[in-house]
């Protein structure tokens, strides 16, 4: 059954539903940060399938939607062209989870994921926790067993716009991002397995700029996806969070970090919003009007032997760690 349920505390109100687990509202001081719907079925029907949603089993790409492993290959579902985005199609983002905690500060989802779920071998059993844990600081942890190996790569979906439901674009934005390499992509979004410095272009983020700004300097991958949709590359720490990027509005004076444990934050500008789809208060979707913060593993990982691996083995547990602080 779907439901929605609500955490708070004096600064932050957060409504998550159970349908992919995603957040439907997200109050900071009163002013609402995420794109969304008011009403759950509104998500089913989007343009966009993953706002606020949770994504699994695998973020990002996957190319040509396959992948061997011990000499087997396991074909996966193409949503993607030929490729496999987010899971695929009936991913974890359009799955009713289950809830088997809650409180006025948390709430904790299950999802058993079959095996063979859009391709993936082993039955993969995930909990998710949204839980307050500070005045200021909304923890995500994800964690997952699967009963055989498998590849698993999860991350968190919001659309951000720091201004509130009153803004159509970025303009009132900085961003930082605590990193100096990006992976570079095919016009596919598909990685070439190739690191490159963010160097004095567009994709170097480490001192606040616009994306403006960013959009005028030049680098020939800014242009290859209509915009940033990139891996930043960040340290590989399983036991502790890394600061890895910030925003903040200077209309709202909201400012935002984002933490995790994965190795990779994909930074995301929502290249391919037309202003088609309307959400809350009848605000439409706008091209770059909106960006994504996901911490994830590197996209194709499991096609890319020179990356971090994604295997998870079946005696093994994965652990997903992330937090949003709200500087004041
Ligand atoms: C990806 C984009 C994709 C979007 C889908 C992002 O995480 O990086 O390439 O278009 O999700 O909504």
């Amino acid at each position: 059954m779907e439901e929605i349920l609500t955490i708070s505390n004096d600064r932050l109100t957060i409504s998550i539903t159970n349908y992919g687990g995603r957040i439907m509202q997200w109050l900071v001081d009163g002013v609402d940060i995420v794109l969304g719907f008011d009403t759950v079925d509104e998500y089913k029907t989007a343009n966009e399938p993953y706002h606020g949603a949770l994504i699994g089993r695998y973020a990002n790409r996957i190319a040509n939607a396959q992948y061997s492993s011990d000499g087997v290959s396991y074909p996966l579902d193409q949503n993607h062209g030929k490729h496999i985005l987010h899971g695929g199609k009936e991913a974890f983002h359009n799955t009713v989870w289950k809830v088997i905690s809650k409180s006025s500060i948390h709430v904790e989802l299950q999802n058993i994921s079959p095996d063979g779920d859009q391709g993936f071998p082993g039955e993969l059993t995930t909990i998710a926790r949204y839980e307050i844990v500070a005045e200021d600081t909304l923890a995500l942890s994800m964690t997952a067993t699967s009963t055989k190996p498998t590849v698993l790569s999860l991350t968190h979906h919001p659309y951000f716009n720091l201004s509130g439901l009153t803004s159509y674009d970025l303009s009132e934005h900085l961003f930082q991002i605590h990193s100096n390499q990006i992976l570079s992509t095919d016009v596919e979004g598909i990685p070439s397995g190739d690191i490159v410095d963010v160097g004095f272009t567009g994709f170097d983020f480490t001192r606040w700029k616009s994306l403006a700004k960013a959009m005028k300097e030049s680098h020939s991958q800014i242009n290859l996806l209509g915009g940033i949709d990139h891996t930043y590359i960040t340290e590989n720490q399983t036991d502790h969070l890394q600061l890895q990027a910030e925003a903040k509005s200077s209309n709202s004076k909201v400012h935002m970090q984002v933490y995790s444990n994965q190795p990779g934050l994909q930074f995301y500008t929502a290249n391919h919003f037309d202003g088609k789809e309307k959400g809350k208060t009848g605000r439409s979707h706008m091209f770059r009007g909106a960006f994504c913060f996901e911490p994830q593993h590197w996209p194709d990982s499991p096609n890319q032997g020179q990356f971090p691996s994604t295997i998870l083995k079946s005696n093994e547990k994965y652990v997903f760690n992330m937090k949003y602080k709200f500087l004041q």
